[in-house]
């Protein structure tokens, strides 16, 4: 059903033009229903009572009432894009996902990024890591590299992810929103948290502050594997280099910009892509065997450390072009469902305890968050191959199995098949050890590469993270956290140790910090382990 109606549309330079009489959808309700009147509800007489038969009345206002899912737990401001990621030459030598085959195959992707602690609408250029998650729909199914803008992480177990994220976001009791201000929480968790130190370092920095989504990098963070036809394992880091390189701004102006348009980051982004400016980046991969990785002084499944890109220089792979926004903010962008678990055939996991930790956490995540074990139903989240599996029925299933047969093996011939030869199968790495809560001293060493980031900066970056972490503990209203943190500093650099604690106005400088502690600890607990005494 059609009526006819003036419509207005916007030109180029925002002028507006009256269009011809053109045809437009009757208004309807959700069940398809013509609506004659949107603007008055159903009453007795012009000033009496809305009755409760009004069903029209009362399905849009209960469906407004529903607008709002919980905001991501983590990373709930973001904002994505679609494009593709184009494979240079085949990786079959070292894997045999089907999207390393072939040279210049196109694979479509959708990405999201974020800042984490704030909340859905904090502002953009707040001090914070950026996520950068990648879902690339290939023909063995989606494929999520959950990774950030940074290359190494703040913890190196997963049990310590929500300590630290109740630490750094809003304290239980005054919810201050924490995007902005420093406070004695996040600082505390730190402080006794020395892990954490070497991320501190490039929190600090300015690739906190990125001038544009279009200019960061982006990091798988974790040794991963890539597994060839002859199931043959070589450890791989994910890198994501942008084309335009990479650019921040300095503190004072990010203030600026959050204050004069807190959606920066997200109006560049969409500005530059209808303006057909794609923004590029090149997928870089740093490939190690077993010997390669003995042979360093940290442990590749410790997510605090990286390996040197002069060491192991990176080889590009392929490239990530983005070229098209959502057509919806909440259909793609809300509801789209990262999962580091989301793996095809040919790429693996290694043990880095963090990943393991978060195969588990993001499923339940999503279910949680889009409120259904469905939530592979939308669009968004939907493998772009074939698919087919026997899971049935749950709120909003949108298929179904088609059929007699909702299991397998039958004997109807119905439904699908493994396929030993193509499935997914997890390289069979030989695993031995007590079953107990520990931590290898192979991650005991906190500062070292703390202090090659920081040693690797130019003077002005190096004052950069002077200023910042003395506005930052300036923040805080506990003494000892600060001193603890200058303690922490002492073992990475005493120049930037004594600037801060100068710039702080401490009296007296604490004494370097304990490196070991944490480890010792677990190590305690290691040897009075009985297995291992006898
Ligand atoms: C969300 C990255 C560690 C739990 C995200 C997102 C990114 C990300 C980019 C946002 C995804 C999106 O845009 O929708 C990382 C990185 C980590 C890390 C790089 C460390 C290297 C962890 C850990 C856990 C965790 C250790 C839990 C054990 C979550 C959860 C969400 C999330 C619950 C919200 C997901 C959602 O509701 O969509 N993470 N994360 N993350 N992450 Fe992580």
């Amino acid at each position: 059903v059609t009526i006819h109606d003036q419509k207005l549309r916007r030109g180029a330079g925002g002028e507006l033009h009256q269009l011809a009489s053109v045809a437009t959808p009757v208004l309807t309700t959700a069940q398809g229903g013509p609506v004659s009147d949107d603007q008055n509800s159903l009453r007795i007489g012009p000033r009496g009572p809305t009755v409760l038969e009004d069903f029209h009345f009362r399905e849009k206002i209960f469906h407004f009432d529903h607008e709002r899912i919980p905001e991501r737990v983590v990373h709930a401001r973001g904002y994505g894009a679609h494009g593709y990621f184009e494979t240079y030459e085949s990786l079959a030598k070292y894997t045999r996902a089907d999207i390393f085959q072939r040279a210049g195959e196109k694979t479509p992707a959708f990405v999201r990024f974020s800042t984490v602690a704030g909340n859905k609408g904090s502002a953009d250029l707040a001090r914070d890591v950026r996520g950068f998650a990648v879902k690339l729909y290939t023909q063995e199914g989606n494929w999520d590299i959950v990774g950030n803008n940074m290359p190494v992480f703040f913890i190196q177990d997963a049990i310590k992810f929500p300590d630290l994220i109740h630490a750094a976001k809003a304290e239980p009791n005054s919810d201050f929103p924490q995007a902005q201000t420093a406070h004695d929480n996040f600082w505390d968790f730190i402080s006794l948290t020395p892990e954490s130190m070497h991320m501190i370092m490039w929190a600090m920095s300015d690739r906190a502050i990125p001038r544009s989504l279009r200019f960061m990098e982006g990091f798988g963070v974790h040794t991963f594997r890539l597994i060839n036809a002859n199931d043959e394992s070589t450890f791989v880091k994910f890198l994501w280099k942008p084309k335009l390189g990479l650019q921040s701004v300095a503190w004072n102006e990010a203030v600026k910009i959050n204050g004069a348009d807190p959606d920066f980051h997200r109006r560049d982004l969409w500005d530059a892509i209808h303006a057909g400016n794609f923004p590029e980046w090149e997928l870089q991969l740093q490939l190690f065997d077993q010997a390669f990785a003995d042979s360093f002084d940290f442990d590749i499944l410790d997510p605090t450390k990286l390996i040197p890109e002069e060491v192991l220089p990176p080889i590009a792979v392929g490239r990530l072009v983005l070229d098209r926004m959502p057509d919806n903010f909440f259909a793609e962008t809300e509801q789209v469902a990262f999962m580091t678990q989301n793996v095809p055939p040919g790429i693996d996991f290694s043990n880095d305890p963090l990943l393991q930790g978060r195969n588990f956490s993001y499923l339940d995540t999503q279910i949680k968050r889009l409120g259904s074990t469905n939530f592979t139903h939308l669009p968004i989240n939907a493998p772009k191959c074939p698919f087919h599996h026997f899971q049935q029925d749950g709120h909003m299933a949108m298929r179904n199995p088609v059929g007699r047969a909702n299991y397998q093996p039958n004997s109807w011939d119905e439904g699908p098949r493994e396929s030993p030869a193509n499935g997914f199968r997890s390289f069979a790495e030989v695993e031995e050890g007590p079953k107990a809560r520990l931590r290898s001293e192979t991650f005991a060493d906190h500062y070292s590469q703390a202090r090659q980031f920081y040693i690797s900066q130019q003077p002005v970056e190096q004052a950069h993270i002077a200023s910042a972490l003395t506005f930052e503990l300036s923040k805080v209203q506990t003494p000892v956290i600060r001193e603890r943190i200058v303690s922490h500093l002492l073992n990475i650099d005493d120049g930037l140790a004594a600037k801060v604690a100068d710039a702080l106005g401490l009296k007296a400088m604490p004494k370097p910090a304990d490196a070991a502690v944490a480890t010792r600890r677990d190590l305690a607990a290691l040897d009075s382990l009985s297995i291992l005494k006898n």
